[in-house]
């Protein structure tokens, strides 16, 4: 039998309906916060990834799915929405519109050739906003305090939010002297991945999953101690409208995030609760006040998160929070025969433009186990449909959870079942 690819999963029963109720929820969100939404292509040209998520991060590195097209490009399956956003606001010229700044939302798979386990897929989904124009603070907080909201308004309540800063171009700079100072007599201690970090990246040794533990990590020097005025200032401002926002949060300098493009505030927002397992990082971003002029565009500080739904779903089920009804079936039509199968169709179909969830048998079952259907399908209200119903349009309905029965005139149907239906 074929097989899902390695890393993917299928979507259906239970696990559909998150998923739709979801995507709903972003959308109300990202119209209460007045973001744009905005799609990309699922492949771009390889280069805009090199460029854009760094040729020294992880994930150019070992996890792009690269091929080459027919027409010998070199094209990428996109492994984040933030480099294919940014390619966006530059190619359709955001940068020169009148209302600044240009605050946008994104939803759509990504693809990482990682290893995969629990919570980390070959295919998965992101929710992220990037917004470009402004470098004033406000907006970091405001970008952080977004996952947040939405954790929030599900219910979870065991998150944690991580803050850190990596400064400016000149801070950054001092700490990567400080850091290869710090790390050169140590180099042969450190994983392999570490040595050629050290050679290209140094920040990222810091970011190693595997010596993470090691105390020459513990000891390494803190980005925070080498921000610059501007820098400084920038940070000490996000933490007060966080806290002017009541959004609980807490510097933790070990975050430095596994992508190149991050200047001043990174973030990361987990799931503090125990026994989540090691993927436990829902969402996170930063500020990228380079990345829009080294993809080419006029220089544009921007800043921007993204969200992973299935790590949330799965931080959901943790908590033992439902978000989706059982069933929403308001009314079940049984046709006593095939002889009332247009008569039964035409009410279907009359009822679902009415705004109706409806549904039918379509499989001729007899009496008895059509009610045991309706049960299972959660259906509020059941219709039978005979010969004496179709000679005079007058429809006994069953409620089917008190089980009385009523006569309706097909006419006044829907208006009764506005009236008992309620529809949110
Ligand atoms: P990221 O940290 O690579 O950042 O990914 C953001 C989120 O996507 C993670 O916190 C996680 O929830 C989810 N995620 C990442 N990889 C996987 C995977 N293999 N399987 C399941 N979920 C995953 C970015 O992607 C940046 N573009 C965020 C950003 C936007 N920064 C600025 N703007």
């Amino acid at each position: 039998m074929i097989q899902k690819p390695k890393g993917t999963y299928d979507v259906f029963g239970e696990y559909g309906k998150k998923i739709l109720y979801l995507e709903d929820l972003l959308q109300v969100l990202m119209e209460k916060y007045n973001y744009e939404f905005v799609r990309t292509p699922i492949f771009e040209s390889s280069e805009l990834f090199h460029r854009g998520v760094g040729e020294t991060s992880d994930i150019v590195t070992k996890e792009t799915y690269d091929f080459i097209d027919r027409g010998e490009r070199n094209v990428t399956l996109r492994p984040e929405g933030t480099a294919g956003v940014v390619r966006s606001f530059i190619e359709n010229k955001m940068y020169g519109r009148a209302s600044q700044p240009v605050k946008t939302w994104y939803y759509g798979p990504m693809y990482r050739y990682e290893r995969p386990q629990s919570g980390r897929f070959r295919e998965f989904y992101q929710f992220g906003v990037e917004v470009f124009g402004t470098e004033n603070p406000l907006m970091d907080a405001e970008v952080i305090s977004i996952p947040v909201r939405f954790y929030q308004l599900l219910g979870l309540k065991n998150i944690k939010v991580n803050i850190n800063s990596l400064g400016d171009s000149e801070s950054r700079e001092n700490y990567r002297k400080a850091l290869i100072e710090y790390f050169e007599p140590h180099i042969n201690e450190l994983c392999e991945d570490c040595k050629n970090r050290f050679e290209k990246n140094p920040l990222r040794i810091l970011d190693c999953k595997i010596d993470a533990k090691n105390p020459i990590m513990e000891n390494a020097p803190k980005m925070i101690d080498y921000l610059n005025e501007t820098s400084r200032e920038h940070f000490n401002k996000v933490q007060e409208y966080l806290k002017a926002m009541n959004i609980d949060f807490v510097v933790n300098p070990k975050i430095v995030r596994g992508l190149d493009y991050y200047t001043h505030t990174v973030f990361e927002v987990e799931a503090s609760v125990e026994g989540f397992g090691s993927q436990n990082v829902l969402g996170a971003g930063g500020r990228y006040n380079n990345l829009v002029s080294s993809i080419g565009g006029p220089a544009t500080p921007g800043v921007g998160f993204a969200l992973g739904l299935e790590r949330l779903i799965t931080a959901l089920d943790f908590e033992k929070i439902n978000i989706v009804e059982e069933n929403n079936l308001d009314i079940y039509i049984i046709p006593m025969s095939i002889n009332e199968t247009n008569y039964s169709i035409n009410l279907l179909d009359t009822l679902r433009m009415n705004g109706f969830n409806c549904d039918m048998d379509y499989l001729n079952r007899n009496l008895k186990s059509n009610f045991k259907q309706s049960e299972r399908l959660g259906a509020k209200y059941i219709i039978i449909i005979g010969e004496e119903e179709i000679n005079t349009d007058v429809l006994t309905i069953k409620n089917n959870i008190t089980k009385e029965e009523q006569k309706i005139h097909k006419e006044d149907l829907i208006e009764f079942f506005d009236k008992n239906i309620s529809h949110e």
